[in-house]
């Protein structure tokens, strides 16, 4: 296991759009949080020993943990890091001071993933955040003065927002990643409740202007939602996107592990939600049988510039005929500008990665035509 995620699940205030398993710190949460992970981390390392190439604190918000309770979290992983292993944590703005980038250094952290969401300050309200503009620039200003790699999460086509010149901000600050989302308004969260609804028009607009403005920066779009400097891209999700092995530690955490002598091509394992979690409830398991494992990859590789191995796909899955089984769709799609073919690999192209549900579902509808599960059982 090279690639390992670790789930922070506590934030300062619970985000009105935020669809994330989180929670507020309560008396003794932290504690027995820590507690079940350090059980949890020994258990795995066991089964799965490493040394691992990226390791991602995810949340929630990380850097809200005390520096003991951070600390302490740390010297419960046993394993190796590989020499150049990416350390990444995810970060509020209003977590981070000087002291704590230092203190963040010195554990190994050496990537930041910012969530900044916007630098004007009435988008940040109506987004219910606790930071401000000014907040965010100081917040990655020095983190990449203290050395960190920094990626900014940036929420764009909001209502009011000045998409440009938030796009415009964070390329001049010199980070060498902006991941670009647009609002998702999950149901059962307050902004759905309130009736917000995301602006389909508005949101390809700013993805437009995030192309323009973030590529004169040098970014490159090597993910539907993620910019890049050559050699910046998120190493650790690119090992979600290519399907890869990772493990997953706390609280509704995942991981997927390829079994080749197994029943299917995949294990996936999901923790439960905190309280079970605590009391030490096992992940439930799900066997990847090998039609859906082919649906997966080509659903995660086309989120990617650099686009899906078939020949990996079909070695995997044991379906023979794969390529002549996607053929006739992939011609159409190629036709319609959406992907391209270069040796065993698709590709999306701009267009392609704009609309992803277009060119991945003809090729879905192909498999599904293809291996009828009366055929594969
Ligand atoms: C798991 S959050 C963790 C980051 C950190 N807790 C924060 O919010 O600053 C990672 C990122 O997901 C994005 N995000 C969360 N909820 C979203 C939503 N409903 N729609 C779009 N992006 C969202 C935000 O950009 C956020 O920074
Ligand atoms: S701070 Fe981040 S993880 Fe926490 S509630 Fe807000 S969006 Fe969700």
């Amino acid at each position: 296991m090279r690639h390992l995620y670790l789930h922070v699940p506590f934030c300062p205030t619970i985000c009105p759009y935020c669809d994330f398993h989180v929670v507020r710190r309560g008396p003794g949460l932290v504690e027995r949080y820590l507690e079940r992970l350090e059980a949890e981390a020994a258990e795995l390392f066991n089964r799965r020993p490493g040394p691992l190439a990226t390791l991602y604190l995810g949340g929630g918000t990380p850097s809200y943990l005390r520096d003991r309770e951070l600390a302490r979290l740390y010297a419960a992983l046993p394993w190796t890091l590989a020499p150049g292993a990416e350390v990444t944590l995810e970060a509020n703005p209003g977590t981070l001071t000087p002291a704590r980038l230092e203190r963040l250094r010195a554990l190994g952290v050496n990537r930041l993933s910012l969530g900044v969401q916007s630098f004007q300050d009435p988008v940040l309200a109506r987004l219910g955040r606790a930071h401000k503009g000014q907040g965010a620039l100081r917040a990655v200003e020095e983190a990449l003065e203290a050395g960190f790699r920094v990626s900014v999460d940036l929420i764009l086509g909001l209502p009011g927002q000045d998409v440009k010149a938030d796009l415009e901000t964070a390329a001049a600050l010199g980070v060498g990643h902006v991941s670009a989302y647009t609002l998702q308004v999950e149901p059962g969260t307050p902004f759905a409740l309130a009736g917000l609804e995301p602006d389909p028009d508005r949101e390809a607009e700013a993805f437009a202007a995030a192309r323009a403005v973030l590529g004169r920066a040098g970014m490159v779009r090597y993910e539907v939602s993620n910019f890049a400097r050559p050699g910046e891209e998120a190493r650790h999700n690119l090992a979600y996107w290519r399907m890869l092995e990772w493990g997953g530690l706390g609280p509704a955490a995942s991981a997927h592990f390829l079994t080749p002598a197994g029943p299917g091509v995949a294990e996936r394992r999901t923790n439960p939600p905190l309280p079970r979690w605590a009391a030490g409830e096992p992940p439930a398991r799900e066997t990847i049988a090998p039609l859906e494992h082919v649906k997966e990859g080509l659903m995660m590789g086309l989120r990617l510039r650099e686009g899906v191995d078939l020949a990996a796909l079909a070695r995997q899955s044991g379906l023979a005929g794969l390529d002549r089984a996607l053929s006739p769709a992939v011609g159409r799609l190629e036709a319609e500008g959406l992907i391209e073919r270069a040796g065993v690999r698709l590709r999306p192209n701009q267009a392609g990665l704009d609309r992803l549900h277009a060119a991945l579902l003809p090729l879905w509808e192909a498999l599904e035509a293809a291996y009828p599960p009366d055929r594969l059982a």
